[in-house]
C-alpha cells in the first residue's frame, strides 16, 4: 500500500496450538526463511511439559525435522538450541546421534554456535563444573544460504587492536613467506577498522524478563540469529514456541513469524501478548520492492 513517499507493510504473527509434528504439515513447502527453536531436552523438566527419554529422542525428533526440511526455503537456515544432559554420571550422546540422523535425512550440518551463559548460577558438583553453555546447531538445505554478517558486527575492542599492532613486521613476513597464507597481511587489514565480525560464541546472560515459562531463552538470543539469517519481511518459525520469545523478537525486528505450542496455557499466554498483525511504514520503497521480489 503506498503512503506519501513510503509503503505500508504488514507483519504477521501466526500462532498454532497443537503438536508441531502434525501442525507443521499445514505449512507450505519452501516458505520459511529461518527456523529458530529450543525443543524440550531429553528427560529434563519432566513435570513441566513431559520429557522425552534420551534413547527415544532421535526417533521422536526425526519426523519433525523432516517437516522442517520441507518448509524451509533452500536459502533458509535452521538453528536448533539444545544441550545434552548428564544422565547417570555421563553426558548423553543423543545430540550427536541427532546430528547424524539429520544428515542422513538430507540436512547439511553447517555450523555449531555456542551460547555462553554469562551469568549462570554458582554451584559445585563432585565430578564436573557448572554448565555455562548450550549448543546452537546450524543446519541448512544448501551450501548457499542467506547470511547478513554485517548486522551482527561487534566493536573491535582495545585489546584486539593492541594485539594486532604488536604483530611485528617479522611475524608478518615470516607468516606470509612460510605458508603463503597471507595471515600477517590479512590481519593488519583490520587495524583501522572499528567493527569486526563476531566469533561463533555468543555471550549472553540467561536472565530474561519473561518469567512465565520455566525454559525461556533470553530475547537477545533469537534476535542475534534473526538478524544474521533474515531480512525485514522474512518468515521466522518456532515449532516449540513456549512463551513466544522467538516470535516477540521476530516482531520487534519486523519479521513475520509462526509459532506452534502444544500446551494451551502457553499458547493463550502468547496470544494475549502478541499482535497478530502490525503495520509498518517503510520510507524506502526500493527496499520494499526488493523484499517483494524475494
Ligand atoms: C524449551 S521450551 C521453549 C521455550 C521458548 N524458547 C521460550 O523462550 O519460551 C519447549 C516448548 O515446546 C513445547 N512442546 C513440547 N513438545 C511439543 C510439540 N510436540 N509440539 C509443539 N510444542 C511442544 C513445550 O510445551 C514447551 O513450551
Amino acid at each position: 500500500m503506498l503512503y506519501n513517499h513510503g509503503v505500508y507493510m504488514e507483519i504477521k504473527a501466526e500462532l498454532i496450538l497443537g503438536d508441531c509434528k502434525d501442525k507443521l504439515k499445514r505449512l507450505e513447502d519452501n516458505s520459511v526463511d529461518l527456523v529458530f527453536t529450543s525443543p524440550p531436552y531429553a528427560d529434563s523438566r519432566k513435570n513441566t511439559y513431559g520429557g522425552i527419554k534420551p534413547e527415544e529422542y532421535v526417533e521422536w525428533f526425526i519426523p519433525i525435522s523432516e517437516q522442517l526440511l520441507r518448509v524451509l526455503k533452500p536459502t533458509g537456515t535452521f538453528v536448533l538450541n539444545i544441550k545434552e544432559k548428564v544422565v547417570d554420571g555421563e553426558r548423553s550422546t543423543y545430540v550427536m546421534e541427532l546430528i547424524l540422523g539429520m544428515r542422513r535425512q538430507g540436512w547439511l550440518w553447517t555450523e555449531e554456535f555456542i551460547w555462553h551463559k554469562k551469568n549462570c548460577y554458582p554451584g559445585k558438583w563432585p565430578n564436573r563444573f557448572r554448565d555455562a553453555w548450550e549448543r546452537l546447531l546450524q543446519f541448512n538445505k544448501s551450501k548457499k544460504f542467506d547470511m547478513y554478517q554485517e548486522t551482527v558486527m561487534v566493536p573491535m575492542g582495545d585489546w584486539a587492536r593492541s594485539r594486532l599492532r604488536n604483530l611485528s613486521e617479522t611475524d608478518k613476513i615470516r607468516d606470509n613467506a612460510r605458508n603463503g597464507s597471507g595471515f600477517g597481511k590479512n590481519v593488519s587489514n583490520w587495524l583501522d577498522k572499528n567493527m569486526v565480525y563476531p566469533t561463533n560464541v555468543v555471550h549472553l546472560a540467561t536472565e530474561c524478563s519473561n518469567k512465565n515459562h520455566s525454559a525461556a531463552f533470553p530475547k537477545e538470543l533469537p534476535k542475534w540469529f534473526i538478524k544474521l539469517f533474515t531480512q525485514e519481511g522474512d518468515v521466522v518459525l518456532d515449532p516449540f514456541m513456549g512463551s513466544g520469545t522467538t516470535l516477540i523478537a521476530a516482531q520487534e525486528l519486523k519479521r513475520n513469524s509462526i509459532g506452534i505450542e502444544i500446551l494451551p496455557e502457553y499458547y493463550r499466554m502468547v496470544e494475549s501478548e502478541i499482535k497478530p498483525v502490525s503495520c509498518y511504514l517503510f520510507e524506502d520503497q526500493g527496499s520494499y520492492e526488493t523484499l517483494s521480489a524475494k
